[in-house]
């Protein structure tokens, strides 16, 4: 018999399995505690809930660990491709080269949208959010794409995965060109994934599109950073909503919009806005009192994680990308020395020291991406195009496991307990 926790519940002891993994926190199999003790397990934000078992990315948060299928997250930064990081994460080993320009053919042919979708984008608004927009058409997706909905068919879920990392950055910069009132680009084939994808933002058909190397580069290396992250929110809303056997599409939208959030995916966004209303670094411990004082809401935004509760290794290749576009754009932004000296400043604080509060992935990704052309409104479109990947196998893990059950918590209920409705004159 393995390793048992007990529990004592009822003035009754029962025992509990001992699972453990490959690496990290064992954790205690509950699924039979309802059935014989009648109690639930209460834990609002999963802060002590293994939801599921995966084989895809593993964190440490005390020592800023990051593994893809267990790849350390700097070394796929360094020296892999977004294309090789999405092979990995969907088919759990590095591929031959062989392989790769397989999957890179594949994934090149799907690029192209349905040209009924293209129109699809002109009923928003030209002022809408990139990610409304991107909610929208990625929903929209299964509507176009039904012949690859079947989830019971590892075939479909094989194309659809296929067309969703494929079809993602030309519908993220659709919404971009319809934004700012610029025709649409269609894919060209020639160019690699990120290429493409900064061919479809920033070109116009009236000139040839020059891709820049190194800013081709520091792009593809923010879609490594942002490829996977084990059972976060919006991997987790995909992981519930495909439980219940929805279609990849709906799901991957579903996905999209918990990112959204400002404690999620939209603090990229949030904190390039809080470095430009900081603005100088003189005006910096005025805002670390605001982020201190429990009765202002505000938060160093960029700052805090759930797991990590030291340095997110992903900010620091973040960091270091920071130089690399600058030096290749020849541009220099001073929102750079701000977040420098915030990142001093609050490092070197009590209340962030004890709070164990670093720089997160976000800290330093508006400065890159808007140093590349981007509006802050397409930072967050820019994470869902990378996440789409992690979202895609995760989402494949689950449905390919044999135990897979509709997710489907519970509750601790404290509204009125059961009562006679009363007609409106005796109320
Ligand atoms: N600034 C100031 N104080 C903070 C911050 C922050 N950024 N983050 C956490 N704290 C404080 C909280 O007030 C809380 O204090 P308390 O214990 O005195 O009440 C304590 O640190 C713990 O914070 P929680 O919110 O309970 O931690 P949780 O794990 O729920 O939240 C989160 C994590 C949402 C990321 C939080 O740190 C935050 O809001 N950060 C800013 C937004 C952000 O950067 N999000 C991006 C996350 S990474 C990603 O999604 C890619």
């Amino acid at each position: 018999m393995g390793n048992q926790a007990k529990l004592t519940a009822g003035g009754k002891d029962f025992d509990y399995p001992v699972l453990s993994g490959s690496i990290g926190p064992d954790v205690i199999d509950i699924r039979k505690l309802y059935g014989q003790t009648g109690m639930f397990t209460y834990d609002p934000g999963f802060t002590s809930t293994a939801s599921c078992e995966s084989a895809l990315t593993y964190i440490d948060g005390d020592e800023g660990v990051l593994l893809h299928r267990g790849y350390p997250i700097g070394q796929l930064a360094e020296n892999s491709s977004f294309m090789e990081v999405s092979y990995l994460l969907l088919n759990g080993e590095l591929p031959s080269k062989t392989e790769l320009d397989e999957f890179d053919r594949t994934i090149t042919r799907h690029t192209m949208l349905h040209e009924q979708l293209m129109s699809f984008y002109k009923g928003f608004r030209r002022d809408a959010h990139p990610m409304a927009i991107m909610c929208g058409v990625v929903g929209a997706l299964s509507a176009f794409y039904h012949d690859s909905t079947d989830i019971a068919d590892p075939v479909h879920r094989r194309i659809s995965s296929h067309r969703l990392i494929a079809k993602m950055p030309t519908i993220a910069a659709a919404a971009y060109k319809y934004s700012v009132g610029q025709p649409f680009l269609y894919p060209d084939n020639s160019l690699s994934y990120t290429g493409n994808f900064l061919r479809m933002t920033f070109g116009v058909p009236a000139e040839e599109y020059e891709v820049v190397p190194a800013v081709e580069k520091a792009m593809d290396r923010i879609f490594i950073l942002h490829a996977d992250h084990e059972q976060n929110a919006s991997t987790s809303t995909v992981r519930l909503a495909g439980s219940s056997g929805a279609n990849p599409f709906a799901c991957i939208a579903a996905g999209i919009a918990c990112l959204w959030g400002p404690a999620h995916g939209g603090a990229n966004e949030a904190a390039l806005e809080m470095l430009k209303e900081i603005g100088r670094p003189e005006r910096i411990p005025e805002y670390i009192e605001r982020a201190k004082d429990k009765n202002d809401p505000f938060r160093l935004m960029g700052f805090g994680h759930r797991v990590y509760k030291n340095y997110d290794p992903r900010a620091t290749v973040m960091q270091k990308t920071v130089r690399e576009v600058f030096d290749a754009l020849k541009v220099n932004d001073p929102l750079f020395e701000t977040a420098l000296r915030l990142e001093e400043i609050a490092l070197s604080d009590p209340y962030f020291i004890e709070k164990k509060l670093f720089p997160n992935v976000d800290f330093y990704s508006g400065i890159i991406l808007s140093a590349i052309g981007f509006p802050t409104t397409m930072f967050t479109a820019l994470f869902a195009l990378a996440r789409t990947v992690g979202w895609v196998a995760q989402w494949n893990e689950m449905i390919s496991d044999p135990g897979q059950k509709i997710g489907r918590p519970r509750q601790l209920y404290t509204g009125p307990a059961q009562r006679d409705y009363l007609p409106v004159d005796k109320r």
